[in-house]
C-alpha cells in the first residue's frame, strides 16, 4: 500500500523540473517563461550556436520585461534578470538530460516524421512518470504520440507568439492522453501564470483554426484587388479591435509558418474553400520573403 501510495504521490507531484527540446522563437519563449516562474528549466537544441542565439534571445525579452516591472527602480532590474537566467541550463544532449524531468516540451520543426523520432528516443531515456507536450501548431497530438509507449502521458501544450507577452496556452487532451495527465498540464500552464483552455485534438486546435483561415481570406481579399494591405490592416485593428492587421500578424507569425498549417489542412480536406492555398502567399514564400524574421513578408522590417 505504502509503495502504491507513494508511486501515485509521485505521478501527482507538481511540475518542478522541464526540459525544452528547441531553441528557436517558441522553445526560448517557454524556457523564459518557466523560468521565470521559478521552475528548473533545461533548454536543449542541436547545437551550441543556436542555443547561444537562444539565451541572447532571452535576455533581451527579459530586459523588456524588466523595463516595465522595474520603472520605478531600474537598478532592480538586473538582479531579477539574474536570478531567472539562473534557473535556465542548455545541452545539446536531449537523452542525457531527460533522466531528471518531470515534463519534455518539444518545440523543434513542424515535421511530423522528425518529431516521432525524437519522441521515440526519449521515450526510452526519461522516467516512468515523465510527461511529454508538444507545442505543434498543426500536427495531431495523437499521431506525434504514437512512437512512444506513453500514450497516456503525451498532450498538447500550444503557446502563442510572443510567448512572454501572451496569455492564453492551449492544452491539447488526445484520445489516449489521462485525465491525470491533461489535469498536470492545466496546473502546469497556470503554475507559468498562463489561462488554459481544453482543446480536442483536432486541426488547428482553437486559435490556430479560426486565425489561419481568416488570415487567408485576408490574403484572398488583397488578392481580388478589394482591399490595399495596409486598409485592410488598419480595418481590423481600429474596427474590430485586433493588436495587429492580418498582414501584420502574417509577417509576425512567419509565411512559412502559415502555409505550412494550410497546406497540411488542404492536402487533408481539399475541398474545404477556408482551406485553399494562395497564390500571393506562396509566391512571398518561395521568394525566401517570410516576415518579420527575413526582414520582408508582406512589409520590409528594419
Ligand atoms: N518579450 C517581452 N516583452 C515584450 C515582447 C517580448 N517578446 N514583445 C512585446 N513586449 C512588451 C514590451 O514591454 C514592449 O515594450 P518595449 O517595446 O518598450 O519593450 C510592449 O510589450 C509593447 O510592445 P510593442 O510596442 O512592440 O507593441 P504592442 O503594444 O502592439 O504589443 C504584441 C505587442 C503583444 C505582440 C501585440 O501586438 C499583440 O498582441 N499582437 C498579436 C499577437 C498574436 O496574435 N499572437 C498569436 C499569433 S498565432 C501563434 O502564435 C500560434 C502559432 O501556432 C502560429
Amino acid at each position: 500500500f505504502i509503495r502504491s501510495l507513494s508511486s501515485s504521490a509521485a505521478l501527482h507531484a507538481a511540475i518542478k523540473h522541464v526540459t525544452i527540446i528547441g531553441g528557436g522563437l517558441m522553445g526560448a519563449g517557454i524556457a523564459q517563461v518557466a523560468a521565470s516562474t521559478g521552475h528548473s528549466v533545461v533548454l536543449v537544441d542541436t547545437s551550441e550556436d543556436i542555443l547561444k542565439k537562444s539565451a541572447k534571445g532571452i535576455e533581451s525579452s527579459l530586459k523588456r520585461v524588466a523595463k516595465k516591472k522595474f520603472a520605478e527602480k531600474p537598478e532592480d532590474g538586473e538582479a531579477f534578470i539574474q536570478k531567472i537566467l539562473k534557473n535556465i541550463s542548455t545541452s545539446t544532449d536531449a537523452a542525457s538530460v531527460v533522466q531528471g524531468t518531470d515534463l519534455v516540451v518539444e518545440a523543434i520543426v513542424e515535421n511530423l516524421k522528425v518529431k516521432q523520432d525524437l519522441f521515440g528516443a526519449l521515450d526510452k531515456a526519461a522516467p516512468e512518470h515523465t510527461i511529454f507536450a508538444s507545442n505543434t501548431s498543426s500536427l495531431p497530438i495523437a499521431d506525434i504520440a504514437s512512437s512512444t509507449a506513453r500514450l497516456d502521458r503525451f498532450g498538447g501544450l500550444h503557446f502563442f507568439n510572443p510567448v512572454p507577452m501572451m496569455k492564453l496556452v492551449e492544452v491539447i487532451k488526445a484520445p489516449g492522453t489521462s485525465q491525470q495527465t491533461f489535469d498536470s498540464l492545466l496546473e502546469f500552464s497556470k503554475a507559468l501564470g498562463k489561462h488554459p483552455v481544453s482543446c480536442k485534438d483536432t486541426p488547428g486546435f482553437i486559435v490556430n483554426r479560426l486565425l489561419v483561415p481568416y488570415m487567408l481570406e485576408a490574403v484572398r481579399l488583397h488578392e481580388r484587388g478589394h482591399g490595399s494591405k495596409e486598409d485592410i490592416d488598419v480595418a481590423m485593428k481600429l474596427g474590430a479591435g485586433y493588436p495587429m492587421g492580418p498582414f501584420e500578424l502574417l509577417d509576425y507569425v512567419g509565411l512559412d509558418t502559415s502555409k505550412f498549417i494550410i497546406d497540411g489542412w488542404h492536402e487533408k480536406d481539399p475541398d474545404n474553400p477556408l482551406f485553399a492555398p494562395s497564390p500571393l502567399l506562396n509566391k512571398l514564400v518561395a521568394e525566401g520573403k517570410l516576415g518579420k524574421k527575413t526582414g520582408e513578408g508582406f512589409y520590409k522590417h528594419k
